[in-house]
């Protein structure tokens, strides 16, 4: 059993599918692990701490590996390097990407979308949707400190008192959860949120306060996965009322809203930026998926009058070593579920859910139901 831990194509990309301590783990559960050169600078990992934890170092490591491990979907190029039949493992952006997965399918290798993981106690330990966006919640926070000309907390001092900023976080996922939690550590007055009901509790148990239009709608805009549904125009319409209200006050406002396979719904419009104080901040945690913010740019800090929008990319990747320990981690636990630990060898369960919620391309085709190319009706 052959496992890779490839580099990275993409260049943006600074994480790591493997650490030093994943890969002792799967040494210990008998593979030979291959790392290519220089996969792991980025994220603080040098080359001889792989190979102290017993993984080879190599250019071309994936061209005879049974399993590949990477954090970003191979791109033709790569495809072309791995053995046909050979498990490929990473955050594939399936939704919108047919034509990516169709040359996965082509390929001849069985494919997993990370991100696809069903959200059952079982697979927590799996979720890398979780494990990135409760990093990407914290440093959302920090880059919104960093822009932002004034001091968090209050503080009183004998030259006069700074006042607490007052931070507003859209969305209460994994995200804005730890968004909560890091501006409430820095000292700032926090509100927040959601169109799921189930957030309101958490908001408040995290000291910050809970805003929405709580009507009938509100009230059922769960779906049974956890997820938040696309609400009606009409329930927008008032949501947006009462957070223009609300904006208009807010030195540092962070939105994190997302509908799985749709775009980021529009929270922030125009006007309401041009309603906040000069020297506001507003980090955009959705502008990979169409974003929440107008005027938002992916992977600019954007100067709006006076206002900063914040548009990083891959925000998690911006603390590459704790994303790539816990997404490598996260690599390792999935993986654990499909190696024979007495034969030392790959046995995959293609019935378990968790194999067939992730699992894109097997044999030549895009096998996941999600994914199947359209037929005439
Ligand atoms: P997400 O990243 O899909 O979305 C972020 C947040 O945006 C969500 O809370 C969503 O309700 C909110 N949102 C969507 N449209 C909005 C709008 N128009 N206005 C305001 N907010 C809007 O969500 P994430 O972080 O993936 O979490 C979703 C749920 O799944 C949470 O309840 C989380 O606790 C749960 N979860 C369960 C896991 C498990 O059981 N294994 C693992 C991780 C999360």
């Amino acid at each position: 059993m052959k496992i890779a831990v490839a580099r990275e194509a993409d260049p943006a990309e600074p994480r790591v599918a493997g650490t030093p301590e994943t890969v002792k783990k799967l040494k210990a559960l008998g593979a030979e692990v291959a790392v290519a050169r220089g996969a792991g600078l980025a994220s603080g990992i040098p080359d001889a701490e792989f190979e102290a934890a017993g993984a080879s170092i190599g250019e071309d490591v994936t061209q005879d590996a049974d399993v590949v491990l990477k954090v970003r979907r191979p791109a033709a190029a790569e495809l072309a390097k791995y053995k046909k039949g050979a498990l490929v493992i990473a955050i594939m952006d399936p939704y919108g990407n047919e034509a990516a997965l169709k040359a996965m399918a082509d390929a001849g290798v069985v494919a997993f979308a990370m991100e696809l993981m069903p959200r059952i106690t079982r697979a927590q330990s799996m979720d890398v949707l979780s494990s990135q966006a409760n990093l990407a919640g914290y440093r959302a926070v920090i880059d919104a400190a960093e822009e932002y000309g004034r001091a968090l907390p209050m503080m009183m001092t004998a030259a006069g008192t700074v006042p607490a900023a007052k931070v507003f976080i859209m969305g209460v996922g994994v995200a804005g959860l730890q968004a909560i939690a890091t501006a409430r550590r820095l000292g700032a007055i926090v509100t927040a949120t959601d169109v799921r009901p189930a957030t309101k509790e958490q908001v408040e148990s995290l000291g910050a306060k809970f805003l929405a239009v709580e009507d009938e709608e509100f009230k059922n805009a769960q779906t049974a996965g956890g997820y938040a549904k696309e609400m009606s125009k009409e329930y927008q319409a008032k949501q947006a009322a009462l957070v223009a209200e609300h904006v208009k006050k807010q030195d540092i406002v962070i939105t994190t809203a997302l509908i799985p396979g749709r775009p980021a719904p529009k929270l922030i419009s125009a006007a309401m930026v041009a309603s906040m104080r000069p020297g506001s901040v507003i980090i955009d945690l959705a502008v990979e998926r169409g974003g929440n913010v107008e005027g938002a740019k992916p992977g600019e800090v954007a100067l709006v009058g006076s206002v900063k929008i914040v548009g990083h990319l891959n925000v998690a990747g911006r603390l590459p070593a704790s994303a790539s320990a816990l997404y490598a981690k996260n690599l390792l636990t999935f993986l654990d579920t499909m190696i024979d630990k007495k034969e030392k060898k790959l046995a995959i369960n293609w019935d378990d859910e968790i194999v067939k919620g992730t699992l894109l391309t097997r044999d030549g085709a895009i096998v996941h139901p999600n994914f199947q190319p359209k037929t005439a009706a």
